[in-house]
């Protein structure tokens, strides 16, 4: 059975494994530096991590970790920026939508505003999940970036919630 829990600074060892895997960086253009990119942010994403300004989680089964998923907050935005792998072994399990999912049930409740990130134009794979979860790619003209920018927003989703806008009727003497 697959359960999702928050990373231990222990993982930090099995990510940066699983993001050096040439087999895992596939769908992510053509930059042969990108493992070693990704890497080197592993140590940022647990000091976010372990400071509350995000989180990290990793899905495991009795063999130890399958993926991880994690969102990173915009202090700027108000947003999370979020991004998401699994081992390449275990594609196409269910894995990186149980991911997904558990990354935004834990974003909404945080109080993200939203989750943002970038695919590159060719990952089948994750384009395919984003839009499954009603992530949106803004229509840009001519956009020649390969990388596109895919947006979950939260910030008009009250759920059913008492509107937090109280509306004050205008005064009688205006
Ligand atoms: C993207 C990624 C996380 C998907 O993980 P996964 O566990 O294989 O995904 P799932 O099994 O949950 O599949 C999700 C959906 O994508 C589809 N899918 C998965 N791989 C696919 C592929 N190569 N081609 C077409 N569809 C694919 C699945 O069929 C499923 O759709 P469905 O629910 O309609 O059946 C995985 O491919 C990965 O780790 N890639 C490398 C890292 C990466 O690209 N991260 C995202 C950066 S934006």
């Amino acid at each position: 059975m697959i359960q999702i829990r928050r990373a231990s600074d222990s993982d930090a060892v099995w990510l940066v494994q699983l993001v050096t895997d040439p087999s895992f960086n596939r769908g992510m253009g053509d930059d042969a530096q990108k493992g070693a990119l990704l890497a080197l942010a592993v140590p940022k994403k647990f000091e976010f991590h372990n400071a509350g300004r995000g989180c990290i989680l990793i899905a495991q089964d009795q063999t130890g970790p399958l993926g991880y998923g994690a969102y990173l907050d915009s202090i700027s935005t108000g947003y999370s920026y979020v991004e998401y792998g699994v081992t390449p072994s275990k594609f196409r399990r269910g894995i990186g939508g149980s991911i997904l999912d558990a990354l935004i049930a834990s974003a909404r409740q945080s109080g993200s505003l939203g989750l943002q990130t970038l695919c590159h134009l060719e990952n089948v794979a994750s384009i395919k999940l984003l839009s499954s979860r009603g992530f949106e790619r803004p229509a840009l003209a001519n956009d020649p970036a390969p990388f596109k920018r895919y947006t979950l927003s939260f910030a008009f989703d009250f759920d059913n919630e008492p509107s937090p806008i109280e509306i004050i009727p205008p005064s009688s003497g205006s």
